[in-house]
């Protein structure tokens, strides 16, 4: 059977580093605050020539040279992205047409943080389909574009950022010591959609908006919809929290995912987390951290991988991948 295999992977940062320190000069916060409340320590934020498709495009770049191949060999592009330079047309073209590529076909995919998830799982059954041999999948964000500044129970939480993979298709015997993806499991549910929001957009308030937030209500439901498709991932293949090399859970906050680890069993040292350097990127948080586990040499081919992610409307999902 067709497998989508991890050929490359690459990463982007804005330039600026803002502490939890530089932020207690602007807004009426603490280092101690958020550091307790969400493990956050520092983010990226993007400088005014710096933007999603920017990004986006040093991101992939990096994905493609990790992969030793060129934009002449994808076939398509998906961005994950809930930070569009322009309500149309998609970031993704912008990306395309940044990298030089004429052929193909590139689109934005929203599903807030969980974004990489959906998009990873679009790529993947359009290869087991056939109908693509490489995808450049993409998460990138410019959180700091929609956040309200004024707001501290949001505004500290978030920072900027990109990652990509290249996936392709290889053959698998379809067993799940087969390297690529083995399964994905989506979820939403749209009644939660007051949870976690922005309060403008082109049909509804013809402005951009500001991100909303309910943070206790999100939490709440987080541990639950995360560990449930999991363990919906591990019965279909069979694999355990045992048999997990890295979980690279989406990064919003160090409690939820350090109780979302404790609730599946995962040992905390196979836990890669960057949430205390990136803050929450939204789409790209995951592929930030795929970057720095292959860079620090902790991911490596043949590792089993446990990808997942919530966040508005609700979404979320989970991936098994094999490195
Ligand atoms: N600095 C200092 N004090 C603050 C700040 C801040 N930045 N923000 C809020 N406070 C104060 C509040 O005003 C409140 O003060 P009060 O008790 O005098 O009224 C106090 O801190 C507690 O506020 P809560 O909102 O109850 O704080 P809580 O412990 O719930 O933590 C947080 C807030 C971190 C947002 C938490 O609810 C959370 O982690 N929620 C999950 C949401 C999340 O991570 N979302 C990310 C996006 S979704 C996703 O990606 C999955």
């Amino acid at each position: 059977m067709i497998r989508s295999v991890v050929l490359g992977s690459g990463a982007a940062k804005p330039r600026t580093v803002v502490t939890n320190a530089e932020l207690a000069t602007k807004i009426d916060t603490s280092d101690e605050w958020i550091q307790q409340r969400t493990g956050i320590k520092q983010r990226y934020i993007a400088e005014p020539d710096e933007t999603t498709a920017s990004l986006g495009e040093a991101a992939a770049r990096a994905a493609l040279a990790d992969a030793g191949i060129t934009v002449d060999d994808i076939d398509m592009i998906l961005l994950a992205t809930s930070t569009p330079d322009n309500t149309f047309p998609a970031t993704a073209v912008n990306i395309q047409d940044r990298l030089g590529m004429k052929h193909g076909a590139a689109f934005d995919l929203q599903a807030v943080c969980s974004g990489f998830v959906f998009a990873i799982t679009t790529a993947d059954n359009y290869i087991k389909a056939g109908r693509a041999k490489r995808i450049l999948v993409i998460g990138a964000e410019t959180f700091s574009r929609i956040l309200d500044w004024e707001d501290r129970t949001t505004c500290v939480l978030f920072g900027d950022g990109a990652g990509a993979v290249i996936l392709e298709a290889q053959e698998g015997v379809g067993l799940s010591n087969d390297r690529g993806i083995l399964t994905s499991h989506l979820r939403s549910d749209g009644s939660h959609r007051d949870k976690l929001y922005v309060d403008g957009g082109p049909s509804s308030t013809q402005t951009v908006g500001h991100l909303r937030m309910q943070g206790r209500e999100v939490f709440k439901h987080a541990v639950a919809m995360i560990t449930d498709v999991i363990e919906a991932a591990f019965e279909e293949t069979g694999l355990t929290a045992e048999d997990i090399d890295w979980f690279i859970p989406h990064q919003a906050n160090r409690r939820i995912i350090d109780a979302s680890a404790k609730k599946l069993n995962i040992a905390s040292e196979k836990v890669v987390l960057t949430v205390d350097q990136h803050g929450n990127t939204s789409a790209a948080s995951i592929p930030l951290a795929i970057d720095v586990a292959v860079s620090d040499g902790r991911l490596k081919e043949g590792d089993l991988v446990l990808l997942e992610a919530m966040g508005g409307g609700f979404t979320w999902g989970a991936v098994l991948v094999r490195w």
